[in-house]
């Protein structure tokens, strides 16, 4: 990798950020194509985000990733959001176009193409969708058009229903939600065909755990976890052991950051260099460590 005085800076912004796999994949991308890119990690602290925000305008960052905590909060500081931004009130994407700051939201986009390129035909799926944070409002809004039909389980009843009642606003269609519980899982499950849970249940040190009791998989659900670290959830080996097909969190992870790749640099993201780069810095550090 040349770095010269024409290298164009992208980069992904968060706290904690030590253990983003973003650079890798991006790093990956840029060099695979020859472009004068480079992607790295910023770790920024909730009360300097607007001052982030400014540094990328002033450094000509040319474009960032943005995670947790800031993916809400980061919207007041651009010039312009599409559609899906606004409608989900969160941004993971910058693109900065001569000096003003446009707003994207890929984690959708990453859902629905994991699926699609796993197989899952959106149009006949009876989908039950676990959480309703940010991960889960990003794919319902993405799916919600697409699929025959969804029902959202969330542990906190107000926030499945405030998307309840934003979902309806954009698409004029019945979505169901319920309080998550083993009760609304089996209900809802057994006329269901996708199962996708997009709560943190089963992540990092919770690998153990898993949302939805075992007995209740069943061979004929495909079951997506966009959970990510493990790669292979409780959810997922429990899912494979019934004969489930199922679909890991690295799948929406990479699509989501092809999306914002695509976004910065106008060109189609390749996307096995960048699974194969991910798989093996995985494989190198273990979990995430
Ligand atoms: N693969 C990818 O590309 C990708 C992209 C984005 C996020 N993710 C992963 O998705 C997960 C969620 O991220 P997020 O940004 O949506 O987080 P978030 O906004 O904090 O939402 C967390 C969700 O998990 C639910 N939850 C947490 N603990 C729970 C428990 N013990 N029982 C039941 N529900 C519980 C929350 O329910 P309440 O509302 O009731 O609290 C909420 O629905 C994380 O693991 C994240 O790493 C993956």
């Amino acid at each position: 990798m040349d770095i010269s005085g024409k290298t164009k800076i992208c980069g992904v912004i968060g706290n904690p950020i030590q253990h983003t796999l973003s650079p890798t994949i991006q790093n990956a991308a840029f060099n695979h194509l020859n472009l004068d890119f480079i992607f790295l990690a910023f770790k920024v602290r909730p009360a300097e985000l607007e001052m982030a925000i400014q540094g990328m305008r002033s450094l000509d960052i040319h474009g960032l990733n943005v995670t947790m905590p800031h993916k809400n909060k980061v919207i007041n500081y651009l010039d312009e959001i599409d559609s899906t931004v606004e409608s989900l009130n969160s941004a993971n994407t910058i693109v900065n176009k001569k000096g003003r700051l446009l707003g994207f939201s890929t984690d959708g986009i990453g859902a629905v193409k994991a699926l699609q390129e796993n197989g899952v035909d959106l149009s006949s799926s009876k989908v039950v969708l676990l959480g309703a944070g940010g991960a889960g409002r990003a794919i319902a809004f993405s799916i919600a058009d697409k699929v025959k039909d969804l029902i959202v389980l969330n542990r906190d009843i107000k926030k499945v229903k405030n998307l309840e009642l934003d979902l309806k606003l954009k698409f004029d269609k019945n979505i169901h939600y319920e309080t998550l519980s083993q009760d609304s899982i089996q209900k809802n499950l057994r006329s269901s065909d996708l199962l996708i849970n997009a709560t943190n249940v089963g992540m990092g040190p919770n690998s153990k755990l898993s949302i939805v009791d075992p007995k209740l998989l069943k061979s004929d659900l495909t079951v997506m976890d966009i959970v990510y670290n493990p790669l292979e959830t409780k959810l997922l080996s429990d899912a494979k052991i019934v004969g489930a097909k199922t679909i890991n969190g690295l799948e929406m992870l990479i699509y989501q950051g092809a999306a914002s790749f695509e976004l910065w640099t106008g060109r189609k993201a390749p996307i096995e260099i960048m699974k194969l780069a991910t798989l093996k810095q995985i494989s190198n550090k273990g979990a995430f460590n």
